[in-house]
C-alpha cells in the first residue's frame, strides 16, 4: 500500500497508473461500514484495478463550535483497516495540504440541499461538494462509492457528477446495520451506554415506517416521531418522507419513496434512512 500526504505525488501517482481506480472518500474512524464500501470497491476496481481511501476530517463541513475537533481520529486502526481490506492508496493530507489560507473558490449544490441536512447544517453541503471535487481532481478515480446512510449527500454527489461533468461512476454502498438496527456511524461512540441502547429506536421507526407504506406520508411520518419520541433521550430534528432522486416531499409512498431522519441523543445528533418501497 502507498501512503500519499501530497497532492503532487497523487497527481504523479495518477498519471503514472493505467488501471481503473476506484475511490472510497472518508473522513477515517472507520468501522463496517466503511470496510463495506471498501469490499464494493474492491469488485469494483476489478482485478488489476486499484482501490483509493481519501481520510481527511474536512473542516469545511464543519459549524463553528461543532465535533470538529472531538472527531475521532485513530490513524493506525484506519491504517490497520486499510491494509487488511485490500487498499492500493492511503491519501491522508493534512488541513494545510487542502486548504490554502487564501482559497476562494467552492462548489455548492443548490436545490436537493434546500431541505434536511441542508437546513439543519447550513454550509455542510458547500463544504462537502468542494471537497469531493477537490479529492476527485486530486485523486481521478474512474469511479468513487459513497454509503447509502449519507442519503442525502449521495443525492447531492450524484447530481454534482451530473451537472458539473465528471467522468466518474457514482457507486452507492448498503447502509451496515448493528445487531439492533442502528446504522453503522463513526459518530456512534460519542453516545453513552444509555443512549446507545435507545438509539436503536431510529431503525425500528424506520422499519414501521416501511410495513405501513399503504398509508399517507403525513400519516407515515406521524407513526415515526411517535416512536422516536417512546425513547426519554431522543429529541427529534426531522423525519422525511421524500423523492429519492428529487428530495421533493411526497404524500402517496410509491417507488423510490425513502423515509430519512436525523434524532439527537443528548449532544450527538444522528441520521438513517430507508427506502420505504
Ligand atoms: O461521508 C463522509 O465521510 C464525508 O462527507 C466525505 C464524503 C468523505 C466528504 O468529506
Amino acid at each position: 500500500m502507498n501512503i500519499i500526504t501530497r497532492i503532487s505525488e497523487a497527481h504523479a501517482h495518477a498519471r503514472a497508473r493505467g488501471q481503473r481506480r476506484v475511490l472510497v472518500p472518508t473522513m477515517g474512524a472507520l468501522h463496517r461500514g466503511h470496510i463495506e464500501l471498501i469490499r464494493i470497491a474492491r469488485n469494483a476496481a476489478g482485478a488489476g484495478g486499484e482501490v483509493a481511501v481519501s481520510i481527511f476530517v474536512n473542516p469545511l463541513q464543519f459549524a463553528p463550535g461543532s465535533d470538529l475537533d472531538k472527531y475521532p481520529r485513530p490513524i493506525d486502526e484506519d491504517e490497520r483497516i486499510c491494509r487488511e481490506g485490500g487498499v492500493d492508496l492511503l491519501f491522508r493530507p493534512t488541513r494545510e495540504e487542502m486548504y490554502r489560507g487564501d482559497g476562494s473558490v467552492y462548489v455548492d449544490e443548490t436545490e436537493l440541499t434546500r431541505r434536511m441536512e441542508g437546513v439543519s447544517r447550513p454550509g455542510h453541503f458547500l463544504g462537502v461538494c468542494t471537497v469531493v471535487t477537490k479529492l476527485f481532481n486530486i485523486l481521478l478515480p474512474d469511479a468513487a462509492v459513497f454509503g447509502e446512510k449519507d442519503f442525502q449527500q449521495l443525492a447531492v454527489i450524484r447530481r454534482m457528477v451530473r451537472d458539473l461533468n465528471f467522468s466518474i461512476e457514482i457507486i452507492a454502498g448498503a447502509t451496515v446495520r448493528e445487531s439492533d438496527g442502528l446504522a453503522c456511524s463513526s459518530r456512534n461512540q460519542y453516545l453513552n451506554p444509555e443512549e446507545r441502547a435507545q438509539a436503536a429506536v431510529l431503525s425500528r421507526a424506520l422499519v414501521a415506517a416501511r410495513e405501513s407504506e399503504k398509508m399517507r406520508a403525513h400519516e407515515i411520518a406521524k407513526l415515526a416521531r411517535e416512536i422516536i419520541s417512546s425513547a426519554p433521550l431522543a429529541r427529534t430534528d426531522y423525519v422525511e418522507v421524500v423523492d429519492a432522486e428529487t428530495l421533493q416531499p411526497i404524500d402517496v409512498v410509491r417507488r423510490n419513496t425513502v423515509m430519512a431522519l436525523a434524532v439527537f441523543f443528548g449532544k450527538t445528533r444522528l441520521i438513517d434512512n430507508m427506502r420505504l418501497r
